[in-house]
């Protein structure tokens, strides 16, 4: 018999019995094909299995019935996904991976006047995007922009812009969208850091790495995400650090600042998946220390296994992760291996590793950028 929900469905939308279900996609549905050509397979095969189906089969399915065949199915479709998940990795490594054509695009990076800002932007000179250059530092950000134009860019705009500062932001973003048009690369990038202890930290200082390293992050995606989900075509790329990842001794404010983008991030990736934006991407960064100034002293205690990154090399691999699409970076390579294993090791057994990798002390001979007066 059909059930009196499906009858009442199918006499509302007007379908006869040729379409099994006025709620059924229609010939791309897989239980439909099934039935055409085994009827009897259907209940057995179908994958995943809302009751509907059921229903448009003129079969009776009880609840419980339901539940379990649904808790079965997709039971089994999570472990064979995760099976293919697990390998998938290698056959994309084997296979010449696909890369977006960025010509044309407009990719805005916040902190261009310096850093791997300057030589994010640099490269995506190359690759034909048209550049909008924002930096607080109105000197770098104007030398950014005369190397980007002899790197072959054809439209460059650089605007003095606080991140730390939301209206500043809003103001700004608004300027952008009139005078260039919508942002369809937003590269979060500028940041700073303290580099004192927790408690030494002046106030103010702490309040406004949060602004510049996270804050900044939600009011340029307030800003330039409606037109990205308007058009289910975009890119989100957050500068965040290996620091926000785990707790580093004397960058606790750093640390939690960066620890806040990439929870804001991945939120971010996985709204535009239930929303069904899967045109906006989102690509994560978490590198090490790299060799831009700004953690100008600090060292690495076994630079063997963890190197501190050059500029050039860390500029080109963000650029590859956006051309690729790929949701996180991890550099270098071996930090992917520590963060695998940290959360399976004991608290001890974390702490002899950190110790081992000199994590204790990473911040002890910090200068940071030594400032011109
Ligand atoms: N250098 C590293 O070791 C390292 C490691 C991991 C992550 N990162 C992250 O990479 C990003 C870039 O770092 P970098 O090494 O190129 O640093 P950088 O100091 O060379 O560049 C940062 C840029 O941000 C700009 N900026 C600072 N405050 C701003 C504000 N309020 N508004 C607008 N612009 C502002 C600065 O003027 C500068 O041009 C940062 O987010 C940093 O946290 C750096």
């Amino acid at each position: 018999m059909r059930s009196a929900a499906c009858s009442q469905r199918l006499r509302s939308n007007g379908s006869d019995d040729s379409f099994p279900c006025a709620l059924c996609p229609g010939p791309s549905c897989l239980p439909y094909r099934l039935r055409r050509h085994r009827h009897t397979a259907t209940l057995r095969l179908h994958f995943p299995a809302p009751a509907r189906h059921f229903q448009s089969l003129n079969v009776d399915v009880g609840p419980q019935t339901t539940l379990e065949m649904n808790f079965f199915l997709e039971t089994l479709k999570v472990l064979v996904l995760s099976i293919y998940y697990t390998f998938e990795p290698l056959f994309l490594w084997l296979l010449p991976s696909r890369r977006k054509n960025v010509a044309g695009e407009i990719v805005l990076i916040t902190g261009a006047g310096s850093g791997i800002g300057r030589l994010m932007a640099l490269e995506f000179a190359r690759l034909g995007a048209t550049l909008v250059l924002w930096d607080i530092n109105q000197e770098g950000n104007k030398e950014t922009r005369r190397l980007a134009k002899e790197h072959g860019a054809q439209r460059v705009h650089d605007y003095i812009c606080d991140c730390s500062n939301r209206q500043d932001v809003y103001k700004v973003a608004a300027q952008v969208k009139k005078e260039v048009g919508d942002v369809t690369i937003l590269v979060n990038n500028a940041g700073i850091v303290t580099g004192k202890k927790f408690i030494d930290s002046p106030d103010p200082l702490v309040e406004k790495t949060m602004q510049v390293n996270v804050m900044a992050h939600f009011w340029t995606c307030k800003a330039f995400l409606p037109a990205m989900m308007a058009s289910n075509h975009g890119h989100v790329v957050s500068i965040a650090s290996s620091a926000g990842l785990i707790g580093v001794n004397g960058l606790a404010d750093y640390c939690a600042s960066k620890f806040a983008a990439i929870g804001f991030a991945e939120s971010i990736a996985l709204e535009m998946l239930a929303l069904g934006k899967n045109g906006v991407k989102t690509t994560i960064v978490c590198p090490y220390f790299i060799n831009t100034g700004m953690f100008d002293g600090c060292a690495s205690k076994w630079p063997q296994l963890l190197p501190i990154l050059e500029p050039d090399y860390a500029a080109k691999k963000i650029i590859d992760a956006i051309l690729k699409e790929q949701t996180y970076l991890i550099m270098p390579r071996s930090l992917y291996f520590v963060f695998g294993i940290r959360n399976i090791l004991s608290v001890k057994l974390g702490l002899l590793l950190g110790d081992y990798l000199g994590a204790f002390h990473f911040m002890d001979r910090f200068r940071g950028r030594v400032k011109k007066d």
